[in-house]
């Protein structure tokens, strides 16, 4: 009899847990604020991403990682954090780098499981990430954006994909027009496969003269007809103006007031002053209340796990060098106050009542330099044309090429200059709206381009196409001749076209998730902040410093 009952209470509880087992809320943005169906959604979140190595050099003022640790395909990372991000009680944690080629079930499924939504950055350290000092929009980087999408679009948590973190700053505001198209043609492709998951960017703190147009140039219209199809949903401040026991009026009323009419959803994607121990985080009160909830919708806390910055220790954890174990900080238990604290943050307005609407775009000034002529959609297709007609191409002499195609264009688009040609057809200028035809190819391909046009203005001499052995002549080339010049033409028949962007190809038919409905696809970092222009100390995970192109050439 007893035994009888035990079955049955296992059989009752098993069934009672199917039954209660509900699939995680969606989160949908309306006009300016996320809505999930009990109402207003705010984003009560943590960065959780270990530090990548960081190698300090000139060509790293920001301190930004250059490898990482994808934290969503460590299972037993997951597993042990997962009563620590609950005890803190957050509905949201943000990852800076993941490698679609691994597996993420178990940890995603975790997560969702306890009501965890993921923000997820699809930038890499070093070239996979917009550079900022050389930037492009290419198809290279939209074949990595589209990777990580397609491994996550399975998983029903994924809140937003952000295209970038802090690659804009008050002097590279000539940049905007790539994330821009970033986040159209990602748009256009979760839009493709029935995605609803969010596009995002982490915009640096700084002076709000370039701060708030950049904001603004992300979420406009550029033609001026209320179309969302350029626009983000979801812009992100990192911000760390909230340092010791501050106030509202102290720390957050100039960003209230800086984005009192934006027209999309915004939340802190990172917070957390250090610079005032110990860490309050008082401003939790603030950015959960009436103070803030017009514009704001939450925030992410920054950082689960240690991160060093030249400010100083991030951090809340600590995990035992087994990775066995966590040891919670005093931070933690005062961010788990704080947070716990937040019961009912404003749940106005309702759904429906703040219509989206998608202004014109700020206009160019000397703080601002923004074009509102985007880059095309890079063409993988045309890319590839344009390259069979080469004579000479870039052959590398490693897997591990990153390092040299940038130094190795430098030197090609040097003697191109020297001989009275040019590198504009590899190039874009986000100032001038101007974009070469080869602006949105991988930069091998660019890098070929250099190297064929050298070849062709040495007369197709062989020695000429080595470039200390990185060249190589490819006999099924046949540029140079009047037909190669008019399949390269013919290659791209539409040279600013936009489109909806596909997998690519060895990725078309590999077996996509649950989550995606189309049929048709086919389908940064370690961490450490920046704290905001005039305060940087160091990046966490922005773009990538050392670009493909280090950009000693300039466009005539
Ligand atoms: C992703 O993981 C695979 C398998 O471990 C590895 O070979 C590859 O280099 C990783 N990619 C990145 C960008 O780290
Ligand atoms: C922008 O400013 C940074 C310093 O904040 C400097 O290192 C960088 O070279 C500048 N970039 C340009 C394009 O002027
Ligand atoms: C440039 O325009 C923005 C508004 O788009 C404004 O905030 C900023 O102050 C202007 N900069 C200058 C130098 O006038
Ligand atoms: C983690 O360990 C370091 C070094 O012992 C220590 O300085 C730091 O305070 C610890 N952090 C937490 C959150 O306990
Ligand atoms: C929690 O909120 C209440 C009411 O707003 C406030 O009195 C209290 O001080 C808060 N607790 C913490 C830890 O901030
Ligand atoms: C933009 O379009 C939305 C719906 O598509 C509408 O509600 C809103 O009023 C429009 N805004 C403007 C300024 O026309
Ligand atoms: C970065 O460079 C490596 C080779 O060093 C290459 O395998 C990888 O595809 C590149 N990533 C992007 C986005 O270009
Ligand atoms: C790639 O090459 C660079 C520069 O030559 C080197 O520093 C780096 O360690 C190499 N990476 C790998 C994975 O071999
Ligand atoms: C873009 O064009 C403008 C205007 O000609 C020029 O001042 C600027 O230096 C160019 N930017 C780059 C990155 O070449
Ligand atoms: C290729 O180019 C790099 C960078 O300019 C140079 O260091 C290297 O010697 C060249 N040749 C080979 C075979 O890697």
């Amino acid at each position: 009899m007893a035994k009888f009952t035990t079955f049955c209470w296992a059989l009752l509880l098993a069934v009672s847990c199917l039954i209660n087992v509900e699939a995680i809320d969606k989160v949908t943005r309306s006009g300016r604020y996320l809505y999930t169906s009990s109402g207003r959604f705010y984003i009560k979140g943590v960065a959780y991403q270990e530090q990548g190595a960081v190698i300090p050099g000139a060509d790293n003022s920001f301190l930004e990682p250059s490898t990482f640790i994808d934290p969503l395909s460590d299972s037993d990372g997951c597993s042990r954090d997962l009563p620590f991000l609950q005890k803190l009680g957050v509905n949201t944690i943000r990852v800076y780098s993941v490698n679609s080629s691994l597996n993420h079930d178990s940890c995603m499924s975790t997560f969702s499981g306890a009501g965890i939504y993921t923000i997820i950055d699809l930038a890499l350290p070093l070239n996979g990430s917009i550079d900022r000092d050389s930037p492009s929009w290419s198809t290279n980087l939209l074949d990595q954006y589209l990777e990580t999408i397609h491994t996550f679009n399975k998983y029903d948590n994924v809140l937003a994909y952000n295209v970038g973190n802090e690659a804009i700053i008050s002097n590279t505001t000539d940049v905007a027009p790539f994330l821009k198209a970033a986040a159209r043609d990602i748009k256009a492709y979760l839009n493709s496969i029935s995605s609803s998951a969010l596009v995002g960017y982490a915009a640096i703190d700084g002076d709000s003269t370039f701060r708030v147009p950049v904001a603004n140039f992300l979420s406009c219209d550029p033609s001026n007809s209320n179309s969302s199809s350029t626009s983000i949903d979801l812009y992100g401040l990192n911000n760390y103006e909230w340092c010791g026991d501050s106030s509202f009026e102290a720390a957050y009323a100039g960003v209230e007031g800086d984005y009192a009419g934006y027209n999309v959803a915004a939340y802190f994607s990172e917070f957390g002053c250090i610079t005032s121990p110990p860490r309050l985080w008082t401003e939790v009160g603030s950015l959960f209340s009436s103070q803030m909830s017009d514009v704001w919708s939450g925030g992410i806390a920054f950082s689960y796990f240690p991160a060093e910055s030249a400010q100083g220790q991030f951090g809340m954890v600590n995990i035992s060098s087994d990775g066995k174990t966590v040891t919670t900080g005093d931070d933690f238990s005062r961010l788990e106050a704080q947070y716990g604290n937040v019961t009912s943050p404003p749940n106005t307005p309702s759904q429906g009542s703040s219509p989206a609407s998608y202004p014109s775009c700020p206009g160019q000034n000397s703080s601002f330099a923004a074009s509102t002529t985007l880059p095309p959609t890079p063409n993988e297709a045309a890319c590839d044309c344009i390259e069979s007609t080469f004579g000479c191409v870039f052959k590398p002499p490693t897997s591990n090429y990153s390092s040299i195609v940038g130094s190795l264009i430098d030197t090609a688009c040097g003697l191109l200059g020297q001989a009275g040609s040019s590198c504009d057809d590899i190039g874009g200028n986000g100032t001038t709206g101007v974009y070469g035809r080869l602006s949105g190819c991988d930069p091998t391909i660019k890098l070929s381009f250099t190297m064929n046009e050298w070849y062709q203005i040495n007369g197709m001499q062989p020695e000429s196409c080595s470039f200390a052995g990185n060249g190589s002549v490819d006999p099924l080339g046949a540029s140079g001749t009047a037909s190669a010049f008019a399949a390269e033409t013919s290659c791209v028949a539409s040279p600013s076209a936009t489109f909806t962007p596909t997998l690519p190809s060895g990725l078309a038919t590999a077996s996509s998730g649950s989550g995606s409905s189309g049929s048709s696809d086919s389908g940064s970092n370690g961490a450490v902040p920046v704290l905001g222009e005039g305060q940087v100390l160091l990046g966490m995970m922005s773009v990538a410093l050392i670009g493909v192109a280090s950009g000693i050439w300039t466009l005539t």
